[in-house]
């Protein structure tokens, strides 16, 4: 059984099919960290976000692996552990830019698609429901207004210590959504067949909750 949950960022997607995950013992895999290692690898060689030849290069000589420990997901480049430096807003834009490439999103089309042919998942993505799953047994299409994915955003910033205003933040999920639903290859948008829940007003437990319920329906 597999569950395919997509969204903007920010609306919760990752907190949500973690927990659920978690409750229902599913694997969770979380595709950004996939992409992000891939960027990582980019800013490390100091690739161009516009570079697209250097960028193919980067993918055909890199090796972005995923592992399971202690039931947490493990990201590796070429062997390291890099879980601890794909989530600065650095990676994030990067990220951002270098998955709109054909190249990059060939290279990690398999591993993602590997993990849910042998396991029972839930994924969380952009293009999970309309490309990577086409047909998951559950899809799930994760939103919540601009201003709720700043103001959660800013609350996590403001917990690391990192300095930030609303007004970036918002800018910075307009132009990553703008991205992202316009690419041309594999675009977030919401599956024919997924169901569409606005996190906006609603908690985690709340989110969680219905997400079960729709599992269990899904499995009777
Ligand atoms: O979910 P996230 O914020 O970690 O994702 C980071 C970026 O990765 C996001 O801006 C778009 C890209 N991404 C993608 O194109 N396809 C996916 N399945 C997951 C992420």
């Amino acid at each position: 059984m597999n569950v395919a949950i997509d969204g903007p960022a920010g609306a919760g997607k990752s907190t949500i099919a973690r927990k659920t995950a978690y409750n229902i013992g599913y694997i969770y895999v979380d595709t950004g960290a996939i992409y992000r290692t891939l960027a990582l690898a980019c800013i490390r060689r100091g690739v161009s976000a516009e570079d697209e030849e250097k960028i193919s290069s980067v993918c055909r000589n890199v090796k972005v692996e995923l592992k399971y420990i202690d039931g947490g997901q493990v990201m590796l480049l070429d062997g390291e552990n890099v879980n601890d430096y794909i989530r600065t807003e650095e990676v994030s834009r990067m990220t951002s830019s270098i998955s709109v490439y054909k190249d990059v999103r060939e290279q990690l089309i398999d591993l993602q698609r590997n993990i849910a042919a042998n396991e029972n998942v839930i994924m969380d993505g952009r293009d999970i429901g309309t490309f990577v799953l086409p047909n998951a047994e559950v899809k799930i299409y994760l939103t919540a207004s601009v201003a709720t994915r700043a103001k959660r955003r800013y609350m996590e910033q403001q917990e690391k210590g990192i300095e930030c205003t609303i007004e970036e933040i918002e800018k910075d999920i307009e132009q990553r959504d703008y991205r992202d639903m316009n690419r041309e290859i594999a675009p977030l948008k919401k599956a024919d067949d997924a169901v569409e829940i606005d996190t906006s007003d609603m908690t985690i437990e709340q989110v969680t909750d219905a997400i079960e319920k729709i599992i269990k329906e899904k499995m009777s």
